[in-house]
């Protein structure tokens, strides 16, 4: 399929509520699905969501393997999340250095809940119901926020933990 262009902060598709998807295994949803997965894997990101790619619809993935983006995060399998929706378990929460390819060269640091359980539909339109923590509760959090209009520098609490990759490599050895 297509490496898409990925959209940028600034451009209003990204702060759109995204539509629920009727037909998880319809012909448009497996493009959709493969368009994400190639555009994800090209531009080195863990996890892309359907509005990045300016569908308004409510499909995200995410796969961490051997990242340069994430070089010290465990590695997790391809998962697709079709209507994802999660519910926190736990009150913990965790601040944890975030990027997104919409806000190219940024990290900052963002709190998140430790615990979810997330749930929605595989690329076969079979239920997912999972427990799931850490790097992995990160990303779905930051990929679910894609779908109602959320970037992750509007979560960020102080900005001293924020800035270019570059910078923040030079100042602290490291970015995440
Ligand atoms: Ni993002």
């Amino acid at each position: 399929m297509s490496v898409m262009p990925i959209l940028k902060m600034g451009n209003p598709k990204l702060f759109a509520t995204a539509e629920n998807v009727i037909n998880p295994q319809s012909e448009e949803i497996k493009i959709i699905l493969q368009n994400m997965l190639d555009t994800m894997q090209y531009f080195h990101g863990v996890g892309i969501a359907a509005p990045q790619i300016g569908i308004s619809k409510r499909i995200i993935i995410y796969s961490v393997n051997n990242n340069p983006r994430y070089p010290e995060a465990t590695p997790i399998p391809l998962t697709v999340l079709i209507n994802p929706e999660f519910v926190v378990v736990g009150e913990d929460k965790i601040l944890g250095w975030e990027g997104c390819l919409s806000v190219p060269n940024l990290r900052g640091e963002v709190e998140r809940y430790h615990t979810i359980r997330a749930t929605g539909l595989n690329e076969h339109g079979q239920p997912v119901d999972k427990i799931v923590s850490a790097f992995e509760s990160r990303i779905i959090q930051h990929e679910c926020d894609h779908l109602n209009g959320t970037l992750f520098l509007t979560r960020i609490s102080d900005f001293s933990r924020c800035g270019f990759e570059d910078e923040l490599n030079l100042q602290q050895g490291q970015t995440n």
